[in-house]
């Protein structure tokens, strides 16, 4: 993961820590399965005994690498689900969440349009790999935001591109 980036995660998930001190409740779809570790390991190493991360995928081998590297604690709940099921379904209420699945703008929206309702107060949710540069321009390799930048441009909602190819929207 970028440094950039990396940064960026850590202060938002520090900011909320800071303002939650009961806990914060972060979401990711997909999991860090690789060994040099991306959001999931962000997570792993900044949480507190009061927060909790459910990260949801769809492929046991990737879960099952996940644990491999990084074995399993109580407060990461891992999930082996499709990612908008999960979202549909799951009663909790987040503050933070990272929509970083499969490189398709039709399923990250989906992911997006579900958590809406799943949101706690002043949540942050997260782009990864979104597919825009800045505003009004975005790189073809990836582009799993473009549909959601397109929905917060029509509905007027503010965001921000706080590092590379990050999305993020405030709520
Ligand atoms: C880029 S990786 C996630 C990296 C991780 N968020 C991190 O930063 O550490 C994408 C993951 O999404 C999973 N995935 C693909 N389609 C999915 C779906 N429909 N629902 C849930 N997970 C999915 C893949 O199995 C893969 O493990």
């Amino acid at each position: 993961m970028k440094q950039e980036k990396k940064e960026y995660l850590i202060s938002m998930i520090k900011k909320y820590q800071e303002e939650k001190q009961g806990g914060v409740r972060i979401l990711e779809t997909g999991i860090g399965f690789y060994p040099h570790g991306g959001f999931t390991k962000v997570c792993k190493d900044l949480m507190r005994s009061q927060d909790t991360l459910d990260t949801v995928d769809i492929c046991p081998e990737h879960i099952k690498e996940y644990i491999n590297h990084s074995g399993e604690q109580d407060n990461i709940k891992i999930h082996n689900s499709d990612s908008v099921d999960f979202i549909k379904n799951t009663s909790f209420k987040y503050d933070l969440v990272y929509l970083d699945s499969v490189n398709c703008k039709n399923h990250i929206f989906n992911e997006f349009i579900e958590v809406m309702d799943k949101l706690n107060d002043k949540a942050l949710v997260v782009v990864d790999d979104s597919g825009i540069k800045s505003h009004n321009q975005h790189k073809w390799d990836s582009y799993k935001g473009l549909k959601v930048y397109e929905y917060l441009i029509e509905k007027q909602i503010p965001f921000d591109i706080p590092c590379w190819n990050v999305l993020s929207a405030a709520f």
